[in-house]
């Protein structure tokens, strides 16, 4: 069968399609058909070599990429949630796994029903961003009615989930975009209080925040610090050293600074992206959808860091 993968580090001029044995489920997985996938920036840093200290004992090809949606078409033997000919979607943990086949195996505890409001393509825009924005804003940053909370990267594919999920929670949302996704942000969210990045500095600002979601990563908590209120928190996307140190010496401060680390899913957080969509909350934001045959370009546009929402690649 055939897969999109590498056999060597590097670029993305290193990935290509392969053709691979297909996979057999083991007890506890599910066999899925793939119809789409979606691809996030971890693809591209996992493709680097960038996690080889801990998956050296994974032997090349590597498939790419974690999320996707299809069918299942075969179960392990003590798998008892799903069946056969269900539509569900999912994330591979991002270490090991890769989602870019015609076929994969996984695990029954990283799966849900795919919601039936969206086509089955669609949903794999949501596991790794939903993941990353619930841990983020609901077990970190302890999210709640009323907060005022700012987004920086609110046009990417995590900043549009986090948008769209912090509209649910009720938050007193400020966004950070450039010029170019201002108008498109307040239409599409409907938000009021949107930030140009390329035109205000965000630390300059007399304005403060119960919580800072750093959704793309480029900012850190020595800059940001006065920007937080009393109590508040901010939370990247992105390992940093100076947050990270800062982790350490604020444990007697109020302010704190924390990483989110989203590298598997639940079937649980799964069901509530699945029910925020079928109760029209969430809906997955969509750039383009590629074709099989042009993962390169898909590859180029992330790579970009422009990509406004998700990118998906359609396998079946
Ligand atoms: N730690 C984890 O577990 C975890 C999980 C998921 C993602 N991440 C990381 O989170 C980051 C964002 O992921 P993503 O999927 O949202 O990426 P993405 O979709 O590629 O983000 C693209 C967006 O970033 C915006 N952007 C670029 N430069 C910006 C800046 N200086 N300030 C504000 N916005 C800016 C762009 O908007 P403009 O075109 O308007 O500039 C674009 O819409 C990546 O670094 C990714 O590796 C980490």
């Amino acid at each position: 069968m055939k897969a999109i993968g590498y056999n060597s580090y590097g670029g993305i001029d290193k990935l290509q399609i392969l053709e691979v044995e297909s996979p057999k489920p083991k007890r506890h997985e599910v066999a899925v058909k793939v119809s789409a996938i979606s691809i996030n920036p971890v693809d591209l840093k996992k493709m680097r070599g960038g996690f080889k200290p801990i998956t050296s004992i994974k032997k090349f090809p590597i498939i790419t990429a974690c999320d996707f949606s299809g069918e299942i078409v075969e179960i392990g033997n003590d798998v008892g949630a799903f069946k056969v000919g269900d539509k569900v979607f999912g994330m591979q943990d991002i270490l090991f796994n890769g989602s870019a086949a015609e076929k994969i195996t996984i695990s029954q505890k990283y799966i849900s029903l795919a919601p039936n409001n969206f086509g089955l393509s669609d949903s794999a825009a949501i596991p790794q961003v939903g993941n990353t924005s619930l841990l983020a804003l609901r077990n970190i940053a302890s999210l709640r009615k009323g907060h005022k909370l700012l987004i920086n990267g609110a046009s990417g594919g995590v900043g549009t989930f986090a948008l769209q999920m912090a509209k649910i929670y009720e938050a007193d949302i400020t966004a950070v975009t450039s010029d170019r996704n201002i108008e498109w942000i307040k239409n599409e969210f409907d938000i009021e209080n949107i930030i140009d990045y390329t035109k205000t500095d965000i630390t300059d600002t007399s304005d403060k925040y119960d919580i800072i979601f750093d959704a793309n990563g480029n900012l850190s908590f020595p800059k940001i610090s006065n920007s937080l209120s009393t109590n508040g928190i901010y939370v990247t996307t992105k390992f940093n050293i100076y947050n990270n140190i800062d982790t350490a010496k604020q444990f007697f401060k109020r302010k704190k600074s924390r990483t989110v680390l989203s590298g598997r899913t639940s079937t649980s957080n799964l069901d509530m992206f699945r029910m925020w969509m079928e109760d029209g909350k969430l809906k997955p934001v969509i750039e383009k959808t590629y074709s099989f045959d042009q993962y390169h370009e898909a590859y180029e546009h992330l790579s970009s860091g422009r990509a406004k929402g998700k990118l998906l690649i359609k396998i079946n």
